[in-house]
């Protein structure tokens, strides 16, 4: 969580100065209305983690509709999933004098040099989605985002709903697939989780086996075909996304289980394509992560450069849902 993190301070293995590194992408979108109070029009550089997850894929469209919505001049980058790329397209934005620099970054360590460059500079700089460790307070203004420790304690609570409802007896051996190493949803989601089985199921649970899908679908079918080789015998599965699991649940099937049932499978984002393996009855439960922060970011970004104070955390409202809510709640999903 933003509060408890330890400060560190990071060396950037970077060397590029200025200029996007070769593989990240940039695209201009500029409106031709002016912003809120007819004042000249805002230029926002945002530079996103890639396009790893129906999650991700949602984020951008809101962040991108939401700036075009506001009349920004929105400079849009994306990493790829690589550091080097965002430190890159924060120094390109820096170049470019934009009013503001908004990021959701890749993992939380190693961007003090970057954001000492922006500061001096006197760009402001907004996160959003993920939170970053820093040596310096002050070296960005807020985070417009999920709590993900609250997130995995919320998965830890739903798994003893749905083992409830499966008439569970025994030992629980659960599988993890976590996110993206180093990642704050990764890292904050496993602490959660294990927060409340150190709590309440130090003697019935266990994560057998725990290791990185990248938040995609090939990484967590790739991963969990190799679980399955090495402990056959894990009963739930507990995955940082519903890519994840979705890519999972093609290992599980081929490995000719049910999951579902035979593997009892809790996830986090809810995204479509989750509700519909949970509608199938292959998911039993997801822990809901909100992607459509656009409009929350775009007013924060006025107010910061209206030079208004903005609360150190603004964070996303969010729902958790079990399989039997899922066919009703489909047709509403919107992403
Ligand atoms: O940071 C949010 C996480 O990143 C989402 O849960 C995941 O799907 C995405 O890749």
């Amino acid at each position: 969580m933003l509060n408890r993190r330890n400060f560190l301070t990071a060396a950037v293995g970077v060397a590029a100065a200025t200029g996007l590194a070769a593989c990240a992408k940039e695209d201009d979108s500029s409106s031709t209305s002016s912003s809120g109070g007819g004042g000249k029009k805002i230029t926002l550089g945002f530079s996103q983690v890639g396009s790893e997850s129906g999650w991700r894929t949602a984020n951008t469209d809101s962040v991108k509709s939401a700036a075009k919505e506001a009349g920004y001049s929105l400079k849009f980058s994306d990493a790829q999933q690589k550091q080097e790329n965002q430190i890159s397209a924060i120094r390109s934005f820096i170049a470019q004098k934009v009013d503001v620099i908004a990021f959701s970054p890749v993992v939380v360590t190693g961007w003090d040099a970057v954001l000492k460059e922006a500061k001096a500079k006197k760009i402001p700089v907004v996160l959003t989605d993920r939170s970053v460790e820093t040596s310096d307070d002050s070296l960005f203004v807020t985070l417009v985002g999920s709590d993900f420790t609250d997130e995995g304690r919320r998965a830890a609570k739903i798994l003893e709903k749905v083992l409830e409802k499966a008439g569970h007896k025994g030992n629980v051996k659960i599988a993890q697939l976590e996110g993206t190493t180093g990642a704050a949803p990764a890292i904050e989601r496993a602490k959660g989780f294990k927060e409340v089985m150190d709590a309440d199921h130090k003697d019935d649970w266990k994560i057998v086996v725990s290791q990185t899908g990248d938040f995609t679908r090939a990484g967590g079918k790739q991963v969990m075909a190799a679980f399955l080789q090495s402990n056959p015998d894990i009963n739930v599965l507990f995955a940082h996304n519903d890519d994840m699991a979705i890519g999972a649940i093609q290992s599980i099937e081929a490995a000719g289980k049910k999951p579902g049932k035979d593997i009892l499978i809790v996830s986090i984002d809810g995204v479509k394509d989750g509700f519909v393996a949970m509608s199938e009855g292959k998911i039993n439960a997801i822990v809901e992560c909100n992607p459509l922060l656009g409009p929350q970011l775009m007013e924060v970004v006025q107010k910061v450069k209206d030079g208004e104070t903005v609360e150190r955390w603004i964070k996303t409202k969010e729902s958790d849902f079990m399989q039997d809510q899922a066919k009703d709640a489909l047709p509403t999903r919107k992403y």
